[in-house]
């Protein structure tokens, strides 16, 4: 170990874990392109202001997780703890709604809570995420489930369940709120410290304590279901025939607030198998834009927590490297083959060759511990022939091809 460890809850992510990552990545990037979203890059630091606008004073995000601090001229800076707020101040700044009735975007990138770190639980983590502006109809929370759905069923993703729930609309939220907050205060002394302060500030905010006594008492609660108005009970039951009609895989929990402040109507979080932390949230916030200074337009979006991702999927079965490890044996043989690189990278081929000079064993050595599924070799005797031998590294086959026919064979090989 040098001088130097990385700080607590951060991670290094090595290039022999790039290629699960960029499974993930590319997938949900393909899907939400697919359905019309367009990719939106957000700065990794905002004003402080804007978390405490947007996700609300009183959640555990913005009161504990914070990475802030004051920048050279005493601004207070902080950085960002999810993407909603800076994708909403930059649709709001940028006038984008001037522009389009609906605009859908997605994001990619980390995040940072200063929260404990524990298995699934880092300081910096990365999301991927969408958001969708200017549709209040349900089709549209449908929508970005369905794409949630289709990414985690096409990563192999085992035994994911949405939990959905509404928490209305500002009128049926209020309501539903007063009636909580004197229900919460009837059983005022049964609450720990900090969920005594949240009924009196933020009653919604009693429902993430992890306390066991509080969890007890929350059971017993009352639920927001029998506050909805018809509008909302309306917008909800589309939504569950719609995933219903696709097949998506949800239960209903009456209890999930989320725990960011600007949620109204649908909310929702994903689970899978034994990781009892959500791999994904989201949900609709009608009024963060206007909250938040812009026109009155109504937004759906969920993220995605990546690193929880990588840790239920099977790694071993991500396919070999299909990278081609060139092998030259003697200097002739490097100035040959590295025309034939040149040609393989000109057709889009993806290769690697380590030009040092060592014997053809220990070339193969390190080719198989590498991983590496195809090495190319050429030496003196096969630039008489004119050929190239593809050897197969997991089949240990090996055939001699004729050097025009190279990039015709290889693309067969590995389409
Ligand atoms: P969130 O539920 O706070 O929602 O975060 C979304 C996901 O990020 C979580 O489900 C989890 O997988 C991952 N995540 C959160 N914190 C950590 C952490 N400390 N370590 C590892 N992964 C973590 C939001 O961020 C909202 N912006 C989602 C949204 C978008 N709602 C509407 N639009």
């Amino acid at each position: 170990m040098g001088n130097f460890i990385k700080l607590r809850g951060m991670r290094d992510i090595l290039p022999e874990e790039i290629k699960i990552w960029k499974k993930i990545e590319n997938t949900f990037i393909e899907i939400s392109e697919l359905f019309g979203f367009e990719e939106i890059r957000i700065p990794i630091l905002e004003s402080k202001a804007l978390f405490e606008k947007g996700i609300g004073t009183d959640t555990d995000i913005v009161m504990k997780e914070m990475y802030e601090f004051k920048d050279k001229k005493g601004r207070e800076v902080a950085l960002r703890p999810e993407g909603t707020a800076s994708v909403v101040r930059s649709y709001i700044e940028n006038k984008i709604y001037e522009k389009k009735k609906i605009s859908r975007f997605y994001y990619l990138g980390p995040m940072f809570r200063y929260d404990r770190p524990q298995k699934g639980r880092y300081r910096q983590f990365y999301q991927f995420g969408v958001e969708s502006f200017g549709g209040r109809s349900p089709y549209f929370d449908g929508e970005i489930i369905l794409i949630l759905n289709i990414v985690l069923e096409k990563l192999g993703i085992e035994k994911f369940v949405f939990l959905i729930n509404s928490l209305g609309c500002k009128k049926c939220k209020n309501e539903y709120v007063k009636n909580i907050k004197n229900y919460f205060k009837e059983k005022f002394d049964k609450f720990c410290e900090d969920c005594q302060i949240r009924i009196e500030r933020n009653p919604l905010r009693v429902f993430d304590c992890k306390n066991n006594m509080c969890k007890y008492v929350i059971k017993e609660a009352p639920t927001i279901f029998d506050f909805l108005c018809d509008d909302c009970k309306k917008h909800f039951d589309i939504l569950t025939s719609f995933l219903k009609k696709f097949n998506v895989n949800f239960e209903i929990d009456p209890k999930l607030v989320r725990g960011l402040d600007y949620y109204t109507k649908t909310v929702f979080e994903v689970f899978s198998g034994d990781l009892n932390i959500a791999i994904a949230g989201g949900g609709r916030y009608d009024n963060l834009v206007k909250e938040m200074g812009g026109p009155d337009i109504p937004a759906v979006g969920f993220a995605a927590g990546i690193d929880r991702m990588i840790s239920l999927l099977n790694v071993e079965e991500i396919e070999k490297d299909e990278v081609i490890y060139c092998i030259f044996l003697g200097e002739k043989a490097r100035i040959k083959g590295f025309e034939m690189m040149k040609e393989l990278v000109d057709n889009k081929i993806k290769i690697e060759c380590d030009y040092e000079d060592r014997s053809i064993g220990e070339h193969l050595r390190i080719a198989d511990k590498n991983g590496k599924k195809w090495c190319l070799i050429l030496g003196e005797n096969e630039i008489e022939k004119g050929v190239v031998i593809l050897k197969n590294m997991v089949s240990g086959y090996q055939e001699e091809i004729n050097e025009k026919e190279i990039i015709k064979v290889i693309k067969e090989k590995i389409k």
